[in-house]
């Protein structure tokens, strides 16, 4: 069995300290296999943003694998926008924009869809889909990851979201994503978090679980949507998925969702 804490969208600059705070203590009690950090680690990619979030991921257990989002690019700053996209992140959080970890029973591949151009919408290029295809055929391990900051799928129906940014290049991405047998996807952005199953976007691909986390403890949340985050627990052919949201004075569990592995993928378990 395998745990997964999966956080996003931290925003330093706009963070609760006494969520931050909370969060800390509940990953440092009950410490996963592996801490995601899908993206957006700062509001506005400032030095003294990125340097608090690097002294909080110091602080949190180890080991963790973190990608980039788009507000980890600045965008006010047009010169350092282009020139210098993540220079601020390579130096102060990670040098690795596209992070590998691997222990036998997990392969987790992180990709930075984090671009200067189209600033708030993500996108993977060729050459990242290339590279993770070779990866892919070359692992024996039981449950595939890939993690992203823009997600491959929308929320459900009926959420509020004016314009929803998915992944660019997500069809292309899916197909070899499918034929490396990947299990589980995870990303964050919308700061809404939801979960669902590949499929109904992309037919004829096998289904794979899409897991969205919400923003974790920046003041930036939805009113529709609480700050929290997602622990997996991944064990045989199932996967579960407890939202746990910031209620009062803790997180607490909200909702869990299980999946299960059948021929064709992973389906939701009633
Ligand atoms: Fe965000
Ligand atoms: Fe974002």
């Amino acid at each position: 069995m395998k745990t997964i804490a999966h956080i996003s969208d931290l925003h330093f600059g706009t963070e609760l300290p006494v969520l931050a705070a909370a969060l800390r203590d509940e990953l440092q009690s009950n410490p996963p296999s592996l801490l995601v950090v899908s993206g957006d680690l700062t509001q506005r990619a400032r030095r003294r943003q990125f340097s608090a979030a690097r002294q909080y991921l110091d602080e949190l257990p180890q080991p963790q694998l973190v990608v980039p989002g788009n507000h980890d690019v600045p965008l006010y700053d047009v010169v350092r926008r282009f020139l210098f996209p993540l220079t601020r992140y390579r130096k102060l959080v990670t040098d690795e924009l596209d992070p590998i970890f691997e222990d036998g029973d997990l392969f987790v591949a992180g990709l930075n869809s984090a671009r200067s151009l189209t600033w708030k919408s993500g996108r993977l290029s060729l050459e990242q889909i290339e590279a993770l295809r070779a990866r892919l055929l070359a692992t024996r391990a039981a449950f595939k990851i890939v993690v992203t900051h823009h997600p491959f799928i929308p929320p459900p129906k009926g959420s509020s979201e004016a314009r929803i940014d998915l992944v660019g290049r997500a069809a292309q991405a899916l197909a070899v994503l499918d034929a490396g047998k990947v299990d589980l996807l995870l990303a964050g952005h919308l700061h809404h978090g939801y979960s669902g199953d590949t499929r109904p976007y992309y037919p004829g691909n096998r289904a794979i679980v899409s897991a969205q986390a919400g923003t974790v403890f920046s003041r930036r949340v939805r009113p529709s949507d609480p700050n929290g985050y997602n622990r997996i627990t991944l064990n045989g052919n199932s996967i579960r998925i407890e939202v746990r949201t910031w209620q009062e004075r803790r997180f607490e569990s909200l909702r869990t969702t299980h999946y299960q592995r059948v021929e064709d993928g992973w389906h939701i378990v009633e």
